[in-house]
């Protein structure tokens, strides 16, 4: 790892709600870069943040271990089958193999690249497709760590690729599920439908957080006054959790729902509409024949409207 040489002073300033807000529409995967190395204000940015307790803490508390990388051996574009093209730096998401150590890593994580992109750099999380003996090799662990995933970044090879094109949500719905798809009111019987809630906007932004082969693995139902939001997993991937090519370390979908989770947070707040998380025993009927798993709530503060 190098350690940076920018002075503070010459430090991008941290985005705000509202540009993170706009970070949610334009994000997308980026996976061709142009294999510059980061630059220095760039690089401390990161670092600043990788260091900071707030940041890198999840909404339960734990602390999150993300690792940057840099200067990555030629071999590296090897670790990533030929996916993901001439990255000079990458994020190492390190967790434990339990759901709210992922859904925790997802929520940290997914902050920061969204401030990349703020910044204007590209980003792809990677959950396969790339080895993980060649990202070992450079750190140590902890009993029970592991690599959850990695994030390439960099700068686009296509510059205009990852602005002008991404800033039409039009084209990005065009890759997303409608809302009925994975947003119910009351139970799992009722899709959203026309439900009139201030929830909307920030339930229709959070549909474009990224996901394991955009399986959209999330599954949130709003109580009838939408006071509370319950998230839950649904899994479609079990069958390629492994250590072999092309396998997920761990479930992808605990991560699917941190990235989640983080969006509609920062849409919600961007609003004024606040609320907390927490893991609560809801009173809420899972289909028995889907492969779902009830992980958190988010509630709105007392003072936050309906
Ligand atoms: C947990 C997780 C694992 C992912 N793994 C891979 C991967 O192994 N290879 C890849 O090319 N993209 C991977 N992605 C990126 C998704 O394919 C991408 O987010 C999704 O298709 C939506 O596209 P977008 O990010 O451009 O909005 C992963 C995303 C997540 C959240």
């Amino acid at each position: 790892m190098n350690s940076s040489s920018a002075p503070a002073s010459s430090l991008p300033p941290e985005a705000g709600l509202q540009d993170l807000l706009e970070a949610l529409h334009v994000r997308r995967s980026i996976r061709t870069y142009d294999g510059q190395p980061l630059r220095p204000a760039h690089q401390a940015f990161i670092e600043r943040y990788l260091h900071d307790g707030a940041h890198m803490t999840g909404p339960f508390g734990r602390r999150v271990r993300i690792e940057l990388l840099q200067g990555l051996p030629k071999d590296m574009q090897v670790g990533t089958y030929g996916y993901t093209k001439y990255f000079d730096a990458v994020l190492v998401a390190i967790a434990k193999d339990d759901p709210i150590d992922l859904f925790e890593m997802a929520w940290v994580a997914h902050g920061l690249v969204l401030q990349l992109t703020h910044l204007r750099l590209g980003t792809v999380w990677m959950g396969a497709a790339f080895s993980q003996q060649s990202v070992r090799r450079n750190l140590s662990f902890e009993d029970g760590e592991q690599v959850a995933a990695i994030i390439p970044l960099g700068y686009p090879r296509d510059k205009k690729r990852l602005f002008d094109l991404i800033a039409s949500k039009g084209l990005a719905s065009a890759h997303r599920k409608p809302l009925d798809f994975s947003c119910f009111v009351g139970s799992f019987e009722r899709p959203l439908g026309d439900e009139q809630t201030d929830l909307r906007d920030a339930l229709d932004l959070a549909r474009f957080a990224p996901s394991a082969m955009n399986k959209q693995s999330w599954r949130v139902v709003l109580n009838e006054d939408a006071r509370q939001v319950h998230v839950c997993a649904k899994f479609s991937l079990r069958h390629k959790i492994g250590m072999g090519f092309r396998q997920y370390a761990v479930a992808p979908e605990y991560i699917d729902v941190g990235t989640w989770a983080r969006s509609f947070d920062i849409a919600t707040r961007a609003t004024a509409i606040e609320g907390t998380w927490s893991i609560a025993a809801p009173d809420l009927a899972l289909p028995q024949d889907e492969d779902l798993e009830y992980l958190c709530t988010w509630t709105r503060s007392a003072a936050g409207g309906a």
